[in-house]
């Protein structure tokens, strides 16, 4: 049932704050100060390296946790998509981590890099949100995302809940391995509290979000551009825009873009930034004034403190409210995806089912 909303899409894409609530209620504690999770089958301070696998969004989600798990567990984390993973055939050391992330916990091929990961005696975990599929079975220990039933063929609620449940998980190895203060510690656990009442906020730039869409719709193609984990978010938005408007679009590190893209950019293509106000603004406010000098029409989305530090007169703006820098990903993630939305409906594509795609691809 898609309730007051036109597609299962825009029903998913609003029903973030919820799912997300339900999903913390389980691994924040009462007063939301501490994490509580299931027991683990390791300990954090024995593990050496994280190894993540996954394919498609929950590839991206695994994208931004490798940030999360190096920066404050200072854990080196590995990552790979699950097709060039499972036939690379790395060698991994015996009783480090795997971690697996899928929505339906059916992808063939991530299961067949569970599988791989197995034989080199890794403790598997999986992030998914179907709690009796093959991977919640395969593995030691399953990290649910309770999003509910994802209908849109387009990920948006499993990527923010597997977000969620992947910044339980650094925040947890983080403060094990005593690579945190306790005051710190705290101080992610009350961040990721607030996050459900934040998305309400970022929910209300959906008007904005169309608006911009009908400037999107005409485009041949599209830019999108982050640094640290808001380079992932930068691939998540043109992988969503890809599959349900089928315009070309491409996420880059922003710091990649004079090695070659930015040879593409004129007065035709639209370049979205994903920039909260973060110890990289700077840098990445360098690459978008190199966008903008050579006239591409460039969508800034930051908070009131990065769009004040740089003004320009062109560009088109998505102010999002202030969040803490760690968890600025799993808010930034909702107007990529609702620019994606807005530009199928107005390009009259099928948002739901889109052409080619299967819901979970359980051949490889
Ligand atoms: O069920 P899974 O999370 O394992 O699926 C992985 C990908 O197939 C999936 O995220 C796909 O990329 C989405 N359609 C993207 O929106």
């Amino acid at each position: 049932d898609k309730g007051n909303f036109s597609h299962f899409m825009a029903k998913e894409i609003h029903e973030q704050p919820q799912v997300i609530r339900q999903t913390l209620e389980n691994y924040l504690n009462a007063d939301k100060s501490g994490l509580q999770h299931p027991p683990l089958p390791f300990n954090w301070q024995d593990i050496s390296r994280i190894t993540i696998v996954a394919c498609g969004t929950a590839y991206y989600a695994g994208l931004v946790a490798k940030y999360w798990f190096e920066s404050i567990a200072r854990l080196p984390v590995e990552i790979d998509i699950a097709s060039e993973f499972r036939y690379r055939t790395p060698p991994l050391i015996k009783g480090d981590l795997a971690i697996f992330i899928s929505q339906s916990g059916e992808t063939a091929d991530t299961l067949a890099a569970q599988a791989y990961a197995k034989t080199q005696e890794q403790h598997c975990l999986a992030v998914v949100n179907v709690p009796e599929s093959s991977l919640a079975r395969a593995v030691d220990c399953v990290f649910m995302t309770h999003a509910g039933t994802e209908i849109g063929v387009a990920s948006t609620k499993a990527f923010t809940t597997q977000l969620s449940v992947l910044a339980v998980l650094a925040i947890a190895a983080a403060q094990a391995r005593q690579t945190i203060s306790q005051n710190d510690y705290q101080h992610h656990c009350m961040a990721l509290a607030q996050i459900p009442a934040l998305m309400d906020e970022v929910l209300l730039c959906e008007h904005k979000c169309r608006e911009i869409a009908y400037q999107l719709s005409k485009a041949r193609d599209i830019l999108y551009l982050g640094r640290g984990t808001s380079y992932a978010i930068a691939m998540e938005g043109a992988l969503k825009l890809k599959e349900i408007s089928y315009i070309h679009a491409e996420g880059y590190a922003a710091g990649e873009l004079k090695h070659g893209p930015i040879a593409l950019i004129d007065d035709t293509v639209p370049v979205i930034a994903i920039a909260p106000s973060d110890a990289l603004f700077e840098k990445t406010a360098s690459n978008i004034q190199e966008v903008a000098a050579r006239k591409g029409r460039v969508i800034l989305i930051s908070d009131a403190e990065g769009h004040e530090k740089f003004p320009h007169p062109d560009f088109v703006r998505l102010t999002l409210p202030a969040t803490s820098p760690l968890l600025s990903p799993i808010l930034y993630a909702l107007p990529v995806q609702m620019l994606a939305y807005h530009t199928a409906v107005i390009k009259g594509t099928d948002v739901d089912q889109p052409r080619n795609l299967a819901k979970s691809v359980t051949v490889e």
